[in-house]
């Protein structure tokens, strides 16, 4: 286990630049540019490729990109290959992700059980929004760090394995499905076989969430403040040819509205990072 890869940041330490690795096509990437990207992903918990994809072959370089970090992860709203087109849809309004709306920041498929969860995130950019559609991250590492010095007692609450239970909703009806999970952790402390931290968190209207005890409530929205506050955050507007991948066991991602009917299209893969020995999941408890 090394302890280099704390995932210590916030907006002061970490410029969104430095996130960035240049590649060609992603099928061409070098040994060395294939391993600066694993090692930018577990330093921070992510990192943003930039890609030369050719004409017609944009959604192919993501799949490509996936065979990098496992299998893909099945989604309701996916086709056989797992992509997901995250673009304003209608039939979907109870998905935020098809919506033109604010999301707020999450770890993704906090509703799965445990085995289930996607542990990468691939995010594409074919096409931005002009106003809007922000991309912003917080660190898991240094929330809990914020926590361990400031709020020890909320901390204490969200370490313990039953303290949420979550369900999302259902396709195409307004109501909870039975996609979800009892008792998780927000810090965990026992999933990941390298004895790091687990990070998964998801507190807006979208989902059912069920907190225990009422304690916990004020625990969960002292953590939302911490990720909410930009001295939290780094924020960037995805461009269109660059990838960006989320260590989801470590970091929180959101992103701001934007506007509706501006043809915005991003493409999601989520992997389940199965036999990527380079990666280094969550992370170690900071002091
Ligand atoms: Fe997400």
């Amino acid at each position: 286990m090394s302890n280099k890869f704390t995932k210590l940041w916030d907006h002061k330490t970490l410029d969104p630049q430095s996130l960035v690795v240049e590649v060609g096509r992603v099928n061409d990437m070098s040994p060395r540019q294939i391993a600066k990207m694993y090692e930018t992903v577990n330093l921070y918990g992510v990192a943003i490729l930039q890609h030369a994809p050719r004409p017609g072959q944009t959604v192919e370089e993501l799949v490509d990109l996936g065979r990098l970090f496992g299998n893909s992860v099945v989604h309701d709203r996916a086709d056989e290959r797992g992509l997901v087109v995250v673009a304003e849809l209608s039939g979907y309004g109870e998905f935020v992700g098809a919506s033109s709306g604010p999301h707020l920041m999450h770890t993704g498929g906090t509703f799965m059980p445990w085995k289930d969860v996607p542990r990468i995130v691939l995010l594409q950019c074919e096409k931005q929004s002009r106003i809007g559609g922000r991309s912003m991250l917080a660190s898991g590492a240094s929330a809990f760090r914020y926590l361990k010095h400031h709020e020890p007692e909320a901390l204490k609450l969200l370490m313990d394995p039953q303290v949420f239970s979550i369900k999302r909703s259902a396709r195409g009806v307004g109501q909870f499905a039975n996609t979800g999970v009892t008792g998780k952790a927000v810090f965990d402390t026992q999933q990941l076989e390298n004895g790091n931290l687990w990070l998964t968190f998801r507190f807006d209207g979208e989902i059912k969430l069920d907190i225990q005890p009422d304690a916990a409530v004020e625990a969960f929205d002292k953590l939302l403040n911490y990720f909410n506050r930009s001295e939290s955050q780094i924020d960037f507007k995805l461009q269109p040819n660059q990838i960006m991948i989320c260590d989801n066991t470590s970091v929180v991602h959101a992103r701001t509205a934007f506007q509706a009917g501006s043809g915005r299209k991003l493409n999601r893969l989520q992997l389940d990072g199965v036999g990527i020995k380079e990666l280094h999941w969550g992370f170690p408890q900071p002091s």
